[in-house]
């Protein structure tokens, strides 16, 4: 009898997780960003920043290059996966998805953009302020498919990712005049968290209530910056990182104060920790190199220059390296950091 009950109840946990899954408080998740979360939306639009051509997406699904800017999936379709939604999350530009596939999950992303709009400005892709617009669109395409209270549920039930920022330290402030003839650099990491702050309130008041914004990584140590260095040893440009960290520490300071003000589901999703970790020590994730990326000779190359018909010299296993192009993560370390994220800031919306 006790062997019977036993039987039965391993049998039913493949069934209870299912039923978990399909009531899992997560329905859609939106995200919103630059390259670390674009799934393909700058295939759509007239920029030269894109990856939409081998060796990008040589190891997603059998070899297609989506537009993501890594050789396989990035941190939000793993993210998606986890929560038992599905694995991977649709570019909303994208002709091949429509309003069936975005009622789970979309994302508005453009890689190059920033929360300047002098960012988005730089390689003309999608500023944030437009990402929002295309939100707005979604939310009606949402209503006239699923009705209005079924959509209006799924719209404050969703999880909202945010990702961005990098872009405008290394692609606008520090090497376009402009910005920083304007705003010391204090200053212009308040700019942009004040623009951080609008944009979060905005989304609220459409109807977000679980929002993550992604903290800046140690973006001193990203394969092209260091190549920067190259004359002073080719180490991180340190100066950068302690400013990715000063900035994550505002960003703390800004969800606090909109968790009190708003009463929304806020966090912070720290990356820059374990992103460091996996630079500093490797091996211990099983990477072999985290200081050059597997694209190209692994020094500056990304987007077009590390195309396959021009560029030979791509690694054969990204798996062993932390970076995949001088400025993106190998898919394994998307895996890993999505993994860090689901542990941490992430695991009160998997309850
Ligand atoms: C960015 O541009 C949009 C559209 O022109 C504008 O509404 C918004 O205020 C601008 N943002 C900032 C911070 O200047």
């Amino acid at each position: 009898m006790v062997a019977h009950k036993a039987i039965h109840f391993y049998l039913l946990t493949p069934l209870l997780l299912q039923i978990l899954k399909i009531h899992a408080k997560v329905p859609a998740i939106i995200v919103f960003g630059d390259s670390s979360v674009d799934a393909g939306n700058n295939n759509q639009i007239s920029t030269i920043l894109k990856s939409n051509f081998q060796p990008y997406g040589r190891d997603f699904n059998g070899g297609q290059p989506t537009g993501r800017f890594s050789n396989g999936r990035i941190p939000t379709d793993f993210i998606s996966e986890a929560m038992g939604i599905k694995p991977i999350i649709p570019a909303y530009l994208d002709p091949t998805y429509d309003i069936k596939d975005f009622a789970t999950g979309v994302c508005f992303a453009s890689a190059g953009t920033g929360y300047d709009n002098a960012t988005s400005d730089v390689l003309s892709v999608i500023p944030l302020w437009k990402e929002l617009e295309y939100y707005k669109e979604y939310q009606n395409e949402l209503r006239d498919y699923l009705g209005n209270d079924k959509a209006n549920e799924v719209l404050s039930e969703a999880l909202y990712l945010i990702s961005i920022g990098t872009n405008d330290f290394l692609e606008n402030y520090y090497v376009i005049p402009g910005r920083s003839s304007e705003f010391s650099i204090e200053e212009y990491q308040n700019f942009l968290v004040g623009i951080a702050g609008d944009f979060i309130t905005a989304l609220y008041q459409l109807g977000a209530r679980k929002v993550s914004i992604g903290g800046l990584p140690p973006m001193g140590c990203l394969p092209l910056e260091r190549t920067m260095n190259i004359l002073y040893g080719s180490g991180c440009i340190e100066e950068y990182n302690d400013v990715a960290k000063n900035f994550n520490k505002k960003l703390q300071g800004l969800v606090a104060k909109l968790k009190m003000e708003l009463g929304v589901q806020l966090v912070l999703s720290n990356v820059y920790d374990i992103l460091s970790e996996m630079i500093q020590k490797p091996n211990s994730f099983g990477f072999e190199d985290a200081a050059t990326a597997c694209c190209g000779t692994g020094l500056f190359e990304m987007g077009y220059l590390c195309d396959k018909l021009i560029n030979p010299f791509t690694c054969s296993d990204a798996s062993k390296y932390v970076f995949w192009d001088s400025f993106h993560p190998t898919e394994k370390s998307n895996a890993i950091i999505a993994d860090h994220v689901l542990k941490t800031s992430l695991a009160q919306f998997l309850m």
